[in-house]
């Protein structure tokens, strides 16, 4: 990860191709009171997170091919550009319409075609309409504990029986609790990773209904 503070641009290393991340050069410019007072809707969309790195990579190394692919609070949008870059059909959301604009600036300036929406997880319809999605992305989205319930029934909405969900977090503890929350629908794979030193890439699978635990039935008595 190379940071250029002066110009406000990531560039970013997947396995031998680089990709130029564009954000704003100062994001505490970007507070907008009234709408903090409104919804604490805090510009945390125009930083790049570790996770959003950490995600981009494990997208790049390992996400299935042509994949219809939905990333969740995209931010400057990485994560939704190595899906693409993987061969992916992308559609990149966030509840900021700055965000999504500047995802969408740097999937251009990368090359890469995907979608954009502005969309809030708890006004869902947009995703929900599209669902099954083979792939679901999120990088750093549990930073706040009022996020984990939202989530946790978004989700299997959004995913089928072979779909995954990809979480990527530095160990928040609304992210501890999203977990604890989601082992009974999902299976939950999750593998380090050194940019998040207490955190993960957690893969999450819908667990498979178990068999019933009744004994055989009864055989049917002669008439
Ligand atoms: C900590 S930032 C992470 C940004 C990016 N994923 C990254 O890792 O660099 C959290 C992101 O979630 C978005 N977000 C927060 N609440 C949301 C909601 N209810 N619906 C959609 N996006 C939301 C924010 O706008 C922001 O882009």
């Amino acid at each position: 990860m190379l940071p250029d503070r002066r110009h406000g641009r990531h560039a970013d290393r997947l396995h031998g191709r680089t990709v130029r991340i564009v954000r704003p050069r100062d994001s505490e410019a970007l507070l907008d009171e009234d709408a903090f007072e409104r919804e604490e809707f805090l510009p945390y969309w125009a930083q790049l997170w570790p996770s959003a790195v950490a995600l981009a990579g494990a997208v790049w190394a390992r996400a299935p091919r042509e994949a219809r692919t939905l990333e969740l609070g995209c931010g400057l949008g990485l994560p939704s550009i190595a899906a693409a870059m993987a061969g992916g059909r992308v559609l990149a959301t966030d509840w900021s319409a700055d965000a999504v604009a500047f995802t969408a600036a740097n999937a251009a300036r990368n090359g890469v075609a995907l979608s954009t929406a502005v969309c809030s997880w708890t006004e869902p319809g947009p995703f929900v309409d599209r669902a099954p999605w083979d792939l679901v992305l999120a990088a750093d989205v549990l930073y706040e504990q009022r996020n984990v319930q939202p989530l946790l029934e978004l989700l299997p909405r959004l995913v089928g029986g072979a779909g995954e969900v990809w979480v990527a977090d530095p160990g928040r503890a609304a992210a501890a609790a999203f977990l604890a929350g989601a082992s009974a629908v999902w299976e939950v794979r999750s593998a380090a990773d050194a940019l998040l030193p207490g955190g993960a890439v957690h893969r999450l699978r819908r667990r498979r209904p178990t068999a019933s635990r009744q004994g055989p039935r009864p055989a049917a008595s002669p008439r």
